[in-house]
């Protein structure tokens, strides 16, 4: 497979890492997209960390870099500002794009933006399930109609720090669990965007950003990152419950995530999709 990346910090460098160890082979391309400044260490970490991920490696530092580089899939995993930047002119060259900074769809201007350059292109736009599970039961039950989702998102207090869970909750002296948010989707990713990934995902996959209720939690007690949610439809009900480790790079992601995305890659290499 010809593979390209956008970003180049903990998800990404935790995946090439799984893809190096993986049974799949090396890729036949590995095309990293990475920010002018951080190029010339990108290209020394690929060679010291990652020398037998591809056949062949490249660092690029803008869109028309990739896609000279013809990649058969990019997967983002950089942040909001790269999904614009960068995701919206690869899928409008007809390159199929795994967006793993799904919150970045909770404005609604980028996620028309998305579909309209999937179309244009002839490409997907993939929104993997990330860190959540049972995002293919959600998106079936959607096509029925009739549903209710409440999702509530629990962490550490430390996990809450530099966002407005400190205006309405004193963190660091926390000594049982608090919720300090209910809404929508719409707005628990307006005003935590730097968390707002699963909500996005579940309402983009069920029923959609002003529907879908959102609890955010602070405790103390919390084992990593633990995400619930009930579904409530005409077809079947259900409620899933999933505590998250952290990964060692970065707190905010769980590991979980990294091997969503890796599933995806998976499936476009292997003979079976599941
Ligand atoms: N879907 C999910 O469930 C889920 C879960 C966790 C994280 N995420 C998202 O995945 C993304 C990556 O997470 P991470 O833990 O790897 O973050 P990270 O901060 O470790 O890495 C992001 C990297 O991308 C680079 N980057 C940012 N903007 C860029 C741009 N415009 N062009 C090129 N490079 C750019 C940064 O310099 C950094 O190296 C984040 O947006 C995060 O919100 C999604």
């Amino acid at each position: 497979m010809r593979l390209g990346i956008i970003g180049f910090g903990n998800i990404a460098t935790a995946l090439l890492d799984q893809l190096s160890r993986g049974s799949d082979g090396p890729l036949e391309h590995l095309a990293v997209l990475c920010r002018p400044a951080a190029a010339e260490a990108c290209a020394a970490r690929l060679k010291a960390e990652f020398p037998g991920v591809a056949r062949e490696v490249a660092v690029v530092t803008d869109a028309e870099g990739l896609i000279a580089d013809r990649p058969g899939l990019v997967v983002e995993c950089a942040g909001h500002s790269a999904v614009v930047a960068h995701a919206v002119p690869v899928l409008q060259r007809g390159v199929d794009v795994v967006v793993v900074s799904i919150g970045a769809l909770a404005d609604d201007a980028v996620e028309r933006k998305l579909r309209a350059a999937a179309e244009a292109g002839g490409s997907r736009l993939v929104l993997p399930a990330g860190a959540v599970g049972g995002v293919d039961l959600l998106a079936a039950l959607g096509a029925a109609g009739g549903l209710e989702v409440r999702y509530r998102g629990t962490k550490p207090p430390r996990a809450w720090t530099g966002t407005p869970a400190e205006e309405a909750l004193d963190l660091a002296a926390l000594d049982k669990a608090a919720i300090f948010f209910t809404g929508t989707a719409r707005e628990a990713a307006r005003q935590f965007p730097k968390n707002a990934n699963v909500a996005a995902t579940l309402a983009l996959a069920g029923a959609g950003f002003e529907a879908t209720r959102v609890e955010l939690i602070a405790d103390p007690e919390a084992r990593g990152n633990v995400h619930e949610y009930e579904v409530v439809s005409p077809v079947a009900n259900y409620s899933v419950r999933i505590e998250n480790l952290p990964s060692a790079g970065n707190a905010k992601t769980s590991v979980s995530t990294i091997f969503s995305v890796l599933r995806e890659i998976r499936n476009r290499i292997g003979p079976v999709v599941i």
